[in-house]
């Protein structure tokens, strides 16, 4: 700093303090930054807590978390024989509080629940929980790259510092990794689906092992995307055919590898013959011989393969057709441990899809579901969409006890505040705490979020959790509506175009793909009249959703080609509906400006002021969408803007 500047700064600190500013600066610098995410428990250093047995890394942290964080009467932490290694109970008897496990990440999960039990303001009387995981994994995957960017990320660069690994093990690594066992996370894929092949050279597995080290204690596993070309890249093999012998030995060569670096290493997520990643159909072979070559190397160690559906090409079939027409033939052709990974909706974590008709039918697979919680679709870190809803919905047709674990699509990133946006945090909480009990209800977790995050005052709980519950649905209305989908411009997926065309550039790449709108109507005919999508749904739901006037009017258009006259439940035309809906979205974008206005009292100044910009940025580009969808679709419909239409009597 330069002296003037110094001066300057000394001149104004003390007019500051004699003009009685003082608060505000001292206010200033007390505010939050929103890297402490919900742990912020006080630091309380009294608190008694015992554990007598063979002392492990994990048990260490369940010991300092609550000697940190306690505030009631003695703790002892017990491992016991029986039940599941990550499952706990928490029970009083008169010597106080005990946490009992059969294994050290239960005892862990343990001491978080007790915690957060403490932190909402549970009833602690006469306590006796007892949890267990609805999902064996529950997994984030980190689209990051080598080079320190994050496809589809909007939180700044990497977390993982590839360039000062091993040498340089950023504090970042166990903070992230708390976080994670806080709410029940077991395991992180590091890197991108679309994987670059050299995630798998000798420098970078030393790398992973570093980040694999940090993880572990935490009961954080360690999984990495693979190349399927990666043999030809790295092994410099003259295929990758699954079926060439030379390809299975180099694969397993290599998983031995890895696991002589990471013994608990978890396995490979695999995108192939996807977006133009390589996979086993350049050399005719499945989808399944791809895989399970994979599971062969992984199994002798324990680890899995998740491999995942989503695929499409720019054939003539509908394209929310073609993971089903590919993945269902191969049904029962997969090794054990291997997991199909499904996008929880067939085209791509649009606002609102029906969900994906492959969870009902691949009867003899074991499948996951991936959400995404970064929000590629749903304005970026710009926009406040709390996620539960979306996910309560998925589980509303694919029961949990059907899955055998749930993969979340990472949303942070090196900002100071993970996320980019402060309620970005409330979607990575509620994808660890849905993961293990999709029961809670999405306000429950909500408000779980909120008290730890901000304040317990119900004056500021009450309407913000409103906000968020009401959130998501906002942004369908103001971007989607009534079952659109994939209406983005071209080259990113922020804002609206609707009459993009760009010449040459793949039809399905296209919203007037999935618009399809004319003089007639708007929407994507899916029924049996259309591509017949809906037939890839069981019988009840092909019947709903295939008849117009029984199909739910939030998938409408995602099923049908509607006449823009038609007559909607409200009583309005499909045109009048879809302006209020437009309108409803951006009245509710609005409304939540003025909810967090009134919760200044209860928020520190900056992140008060963080999330009131972000609002700001949100209303606008909720009018954009609007203004922008009504306006092309009218030059179709012929019929003037008609918005805040009320029902008719
Ligand atoms: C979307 C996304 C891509 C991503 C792909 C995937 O298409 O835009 O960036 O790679 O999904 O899930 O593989």
């Amino acid at each position: 700093m330069n002296r003037m500047k110094c001066l300057y700064l000394i001149a104004f600190a003390i007019c500051a303090s004699v003009l009685g500013f003082n608060c505000a600066v001292a206010g200033e610098l007390a505010d939050e930054d929103g890297s402490r995410l919900w742990l912020r428990g006080d630091k309380y250093n009294g608190a008694e807590v015992l554990f007598r047995g063979s002392m492990t890394p994990s048990i260490e942290i369940a010991l300092s978390e609550l000697r940190g964080g306690w505030r009631g009467g003695p703790v002892r932490l017990e491992l016991k024989k029986g039940g599941g290694k990550e499952s706990f109970r928490i029970f009083s008897d008169k010597n106080g509080i005990k946490i009992t496990s059969a294994g050290d990440a239960g005892l862990l999960y343990g001491a978080y629940h007790l915690l957060r039990m403490q932190n909402t303001g549970a009833d602690m009387s006469n306590i006796d929980v007892s949890e267990m995981p609805a999902f064996d994994l529950r997994i984030l995957n980190h689209w990051d790259n080598p080079d320190g960017s994050i496809e589809r990320g909007y939180a700044g660069h990497s977390l993982w510092r590839w360039d000062e690994l091993p040498g340089v093990v950023a504090p970042r690594y166990r903070e992230y990794a708390r976080a994670n066992a806080s709410v029940g996370i077991n395991g992180a894929v590091l890197n991108n689906v679309n994987a670059s092949p050299t995630i798998l050279t000798k420098d970078n597995l030393v790398k992973v092992k570093a980040i694999a080290d940090e993880l572990r204690p935490y009961g954080v596993k360690t999984y990495i995307s693979v190349n399927f070309a990666s043999p030809m890249v790295v092994g410099c093999l003259p295929t990758a055919d699954p079926l060439d012998k030379g390809v299975g030995r180099w694969w397993k060569d290599k998983v031995d590898e890895i696991y002589g670096l990471i013994p608990d290493f978890g396995g490979f997520l695999v995108k192939a013959n996807s977006e133009g990643q390589p996979g086993p159909c350049d050399y005719g072979r499945t989808h399944a011989e791809g895989a399970n070559m994979l599971a062969a190397a992984l199994a002798r160690h324990g680890g899995i393969v998740m491999w995942r559906a989503f695929v499409y090409s720019a054939s003539d079939s509908d394209r929310a057709k073609q993971a089903s027409l590919e993945f269902q033939p191969l049904d029962g052709e997969f090794a054990p441990n291997v997991i199909v990974q499904i996008k929880n909706g067939p085209i791509d974590f649009q606002p609102r899809e029906p969900y994906s008709p492959l969870f009902t039918s691949l009867e003899h697979t074991p499948t996951m579901v991936e959400m995404q919680l970064t929000q590629e679709y749903l304005g970026f870190s710009n926009h406040l969409a709390y996620l539960a809803p979306l996910w309560k919905e998925f589980f509303d047709f694919v029961p949990p006890s059907s899955l055998k674990g749930i993969a979340g699509v990472a949303n942070t990133g090196d900002d100071v505040n993970w996320c980019g946006h402060h309620f970005g945090q409330s979607n990575w909480y509620a994808f660890g705490r849905m993961a293990w009990d999709p029961g809670l209800t999405s306000g429950e977790v909500a408000e779980e979020w909120l008290k730890q995050t901000f304040c317990s005052d119900s004056a500021f709980v009450t309407p913000v959790k409103g906000m968020m519950l009401d959130s998501r649905e906002a942004v369908v209305d103001y971007m989607m509506p009534l079952g659109l989908h994939h209406i983005f411009a071209w080259g990113h997926h922020y804002g609206p175009e609707p009459w993009c065309e760009v010449p040459g550039a793949r039809h399905d790449w296209l919203p007037s793909y999935y618009h399809r709108a004319d003089k007639q109507g708007i929407g994507f005919d899916r029924s049996v009249t259309g591509s017949n999508a809906v037939s890839q749904y069981p019988d009840s739901l092909c019947r709903l959703y295939g008849d117009v006037s029984t199909c739910p009017e939030e998938y409408l258009l995602w099923f049908h080609h509607v006449p823009w006259g038609h007559k909607m439940r409200s009583g309005r035309t499909l045109w009048d509906e879809l302006c209020h809906r437009y309108d409803h979205g951006v009245s509710e974008a609005r409304r939540f400006q003025c909810v967090w206005d009134m919760a200044e009292p209860y928020v520190d100044s900056r992140r008060f002021r963080d999330v009131q910009s972000k609002l700001r940025i949100q209303s606008r580009d909720a009018v954009w969408w609007k203004d922008a969808c009504l306006q092309y679709f009218a030059t179709f419909s012929g019929m003037p803007i008609s918005y805040g239409i009320e029902r008719p009597v």
